[in-house]
């Protein structure tokens, strides 16, 4: 069995050249195949609202649906280090609830981290779970449960005053005690600014190649999600035209009579039918 790797694993490995690799996952089959891959961290993201709920975006995303893809995901890859994510409104409203929020990820979904969206503004909810004795991982750039504030799901740090803003909220971050900060979709100049400056690991979904690892979003990485497709993503498969053949070509054989056949289906126990039909013919 694979050993999990913990934060001084994680934190060991900054800076040595060797990427962390790690994916989105939000159940039981897509994790078992996440971990034989050999993936390095597992993130349940809320990104599930939209991956498969398919609502609009984070913003409806609750709690118990969070914990609830968070335990089978677990159950799927029982050796992989997994990372739980914060869904709106379960942090912003003040510490305490940050820290009963997290703290359900670890007792209900055995969680190894959780990771939550802003800058300085949540660094106070950040210190409040570390000093409960949780990993939490800071997440800035796109933050898609700001999107409103954002204008959209759009690049960040991409002039001199936001590039500044978000170094600012990276060493707060760090210094409010995250054990690893996630950058999405900001220039990769900024981002290997941040790595360099941060003693955390700092790691890129769409903020380039200078970082400690990289994040994809599982259902982009497999062609499955089509909605929209981001600058970042890059399509390893295309499983959503594979799923569509495989559903057409099961329809186009029940309706032709092709299935089941013979091989699909269980005999009777030997010498059995002969009765039941001496049976019924009575
Ligand atoms: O929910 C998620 O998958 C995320 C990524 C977009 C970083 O937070």
């Amino acid at each position: 069995m694979k050993k999990k790797l913990t934060r001084f694993d994680l934190q060991k490995l900054k800076g040595s050249g060797e990427k962390i690799v790690w994916v989105t996952s939000y159940d039981y089959w897509t994790a078992q195949f996440a971990e034989q891959a050999g993936m390095d961290m597992i993130l349940v993201g809320d990104s599930l609202g939209m991956c498969v709920y398919g609502y609009e975006g984070t913003i409806p995303v609750t709690m118990d649906q969070c914990i609830w893809h968070s335990e089978a995901v677990r159950r799927g890859a029982p050796s992989t280090f997994v990372i739980g994510d914060m869904p709106f409104l379960s942090y912003q409203v003040n510490c305490d609830e940050a820290v009963r929020n997290a703290g359900r990820f670890f007792k209900e979904a055995r969680a190894d981290a959780i990771k939550l969206e802003g800058g300085r503004r949540v660094c106070p909810q950040i210190k409040a779970i570390a000093d409960g004795g949780m990993l939490v991982m800071g997440h800035i750039g796109l933050t898609p449960q700001s999107s409103g504030q954002l204008g959209g799901f759009k690049a960040q740090g991409r002039t001199i005053e936001t590039a500044l803003e978000l170094i600012e909220d990276a060493k707060a971050i760090q210094k409010a005690g995250a054990f690893s900060l996630l950058v999405e979709a900001v220039p990769p100049e900024v981002c290997k600014i941040i790595r360099d400056e941060l003693t955390i690991p700092v790691y890129s979904i769409g903020a380039g190649i200078n970082a400690d690892g990289q994040l994809m979003i599982v259902s982009d990485l497999l062609g499955i999600f089509q909605a929209f497709t981001a600058k970042f993503v890059k399509k390893y498969a295309n499983l959503g035209e594979e799923t569509l053949k495989a559903l057409r070509a099961y329809a186009d054989d029940v309706r032709a009579g092709q299935f089941p056949e013979a091989q699909h289906t269980y005999n009777m126990v030997d010498g059995e039918l002969p009765k039941l039909m001496a049976v019924l013919k009575k």
